[in-house]
């Protein structure tokens, strides 16, 4: 996890400084590839230090580049070699077609949750009045989605990681949206200090952590560097589902729904609790690879 990703030994440079002070970008193309970073890699991180397009990079092969961005160009490379996402190299990741700012305190949004807030759109109206509650919000890729395709909708979105928060606040700004009220705390918690009816929502949102303590992937690929936070649910992978699950319907109005992202393999788990505490038209949809995503209720 996080604690596990600081990076041992400063960048090896791919040019030795003195050796070659003026590089063209053909070159570097063909040392990272050496080194092991694909192509089309390399040419978005060039193009991100250089500020220009990833169009202009192909078309000028012979450019020089100076030293100074040869030493951030190298940086960016040896933090790809030790497979840190390229959405953290970058600080940026697309989501819902808005450009979220990321860091390593938030998870980096997955296309996979974009189903989660299609089905949010398709089963709400599009009316004033209506208000969401995003639970884990990261860095604000549900929430800001949403609110950006309904700006008459009222949004809360929670995290209890006030690191997370900021990023969100941040994206917000950036995307200049004024419908999400941000929130620090665990879970539902945050809510209990407002009036009754400023806690009754049409519906509930999550992707919370659901990865078991033990699940060997973690250790093994580019999950590593996100915040474990965001990612583990104690040991079963189900604490936070069942949390969310069995306080959720103290949180809506009648007929409203609770949308929850979940693993491939929780589909059963989720669905049975779901009816348990007596939602109705329960169903789940698939994500684009055809596994078992999202858990979708209605209260009664
Ligand atoms: C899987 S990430 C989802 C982030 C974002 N919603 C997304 O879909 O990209 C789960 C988020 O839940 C937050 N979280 C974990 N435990 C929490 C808790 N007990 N209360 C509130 N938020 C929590 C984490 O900090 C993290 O931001």
């Amino acid at each position: 996890m996080k604690s596990s990703k600081s990076l041992k030994s400063p960048p090896a440079p791919l040019f030795q400084s003195g050796e070659r002070n003026e590089v063209q970008l053909r070159h570097l193309f063909q040392s990272s590839g050496r080194a092991g970073v694909s192509h089309l890699e390399t040419e978005v991180i060039l193009s991100h230090v250089l500020g220009i397009s990833r169009a202009m990079i192909r078309a000028r092969p012979e450019q020089i580049m100076n030293s100074e961005d040869q030493k951030r160009f190298n940086s960016l490379i040896y933090r790809r070699l030790q497979k840190e996402p390229l959405a953290y190299i970058l600080e940026e990741k697309e989501f819902w077609s808005l450009s979220l700012q990321v860091n390593s305190d938030v998870l980096i949004p997955r296309p996979e949750t974009e189903i989660l807030v299609e089905a949010v759109l398709q089963r709400l109206p599009d009316e004033p009045g209506i208000q969401i509650l995003d639970l884990g919000t990261g860095s604000g890729a549900i929430a800001l989605a949403l609110a950006v395709e309904r700006p008459h909708w009222q949004i809360i979105a929670t995290d209890k990681s006030s690191d997370a928060l900021a990023v969100a606040i941040e994206n917000a700004k950036k995307l200049a949206v004024t419908n999400v009220k941000f929130l620090c705390g665990d879970w539902f918690s945050p809510l209990l200090e407002r009036p009754i009816h400023q806690r009754l929502f049409h519906a509930v949102v999550s992707n919370p952590p659901y990865v078991s303590a033990d699940d060997f992937n973690l250790n093994q690929n580019e999950l590593q560097f996100e915040p474990e936070q965001a990612l583990i649910a104690g040991e079963s992978g189900f604490q936070d589902l069942r949390q969310i699950v069995t306080q959720a319907s103290d949180f809506l109005v009648s007929k409203a729904w609770l949308f929850l992202e979940h693993g491939y393999n929780q589909r059963e788990q989720v669905l049975f609790l779901l009816r348990k505490c007596g939602f109705i038209e329960t169903h789940d949809l698939k994500d684009l690879a055809g596994l078992d995503r999202v858990a979708i209720g209605q209260k009664l």
